[in-house]
């Protein structure tokens, strides 16, 4: 019998393939390619990024819709891996940190939607408001929620890791 520590590390695992899965039409664009390229959080890209926060997201779909939701899981994925396209580029596009905390969010919202036009309104704003309570408009859907705490999930590893090093 495995432990739980195993039971873990299998789901995380599966976890993982699933977001490359599901986000496979993402993952080969050229702006996700340049995502792989950019420096994020000192010590990783913004592709990478993506890529923890898809695999986060995904388990907290997972464990809920176990229980309560009936949540999406290639949604969630979805607006995972492009949360932060709008970053890519950012010193051509922005002119300061603040500049970027405050606009990127719904600059991928609309590379999203541009990648995604079968998406709805519903979906941009669980993009464009992912950085709650930076930018003021909380998210407005189970999954906004989701994002928003796995991106902060991310992060932080993203950061205790440059830390660390
Ligand atoms: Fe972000
Ligand atoms: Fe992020």
């Amino acid at each position: 019998m495995s432990t739980r520590k195993e039971r873990r590390e299998a789901e995380r695992k599966t976890a993982y393939s699933d977001v490359f899965h599901y986000g496979k039409d993402i993952v080969e664009t050229d702006i996700f390619k340049k995502a792989l390229a950019q420096t994020h959080h000192k010590k990783t890209t913004v592709g990478d990024h993506s890529a923890c926060v898809a695999v986060i997201a995904l388990r907290m779909c997972r464990r809920l819709n176990r229980r309560v939701c009936h949540l999406d899981e290639r949604r969630v994925v979805l607006a995972a891996l492009t949360h932060d396209l709008g970053i890519v580029g950012r010193h051509e596009k922005y002119s300061t940190n603040i500049e970027t905390y405050i606009r990127h969010p719904s600059d991928s919202a609309k590379i999203a939607m541009r990648l995604l036009p079968e998406m709805n309104k519903k979906f941009y704003r669980t993009i464009s408001r992912h950085m709650f309570p930076l930018t003021i408009l909380p998210p407005t859907s189970i999954e906004g929620i989701i994002i928003s705490i796995a991106d902060k999930m991310a992060s932080v590893k993203d950061i205790s890791a440059h830390a660390a090093a």
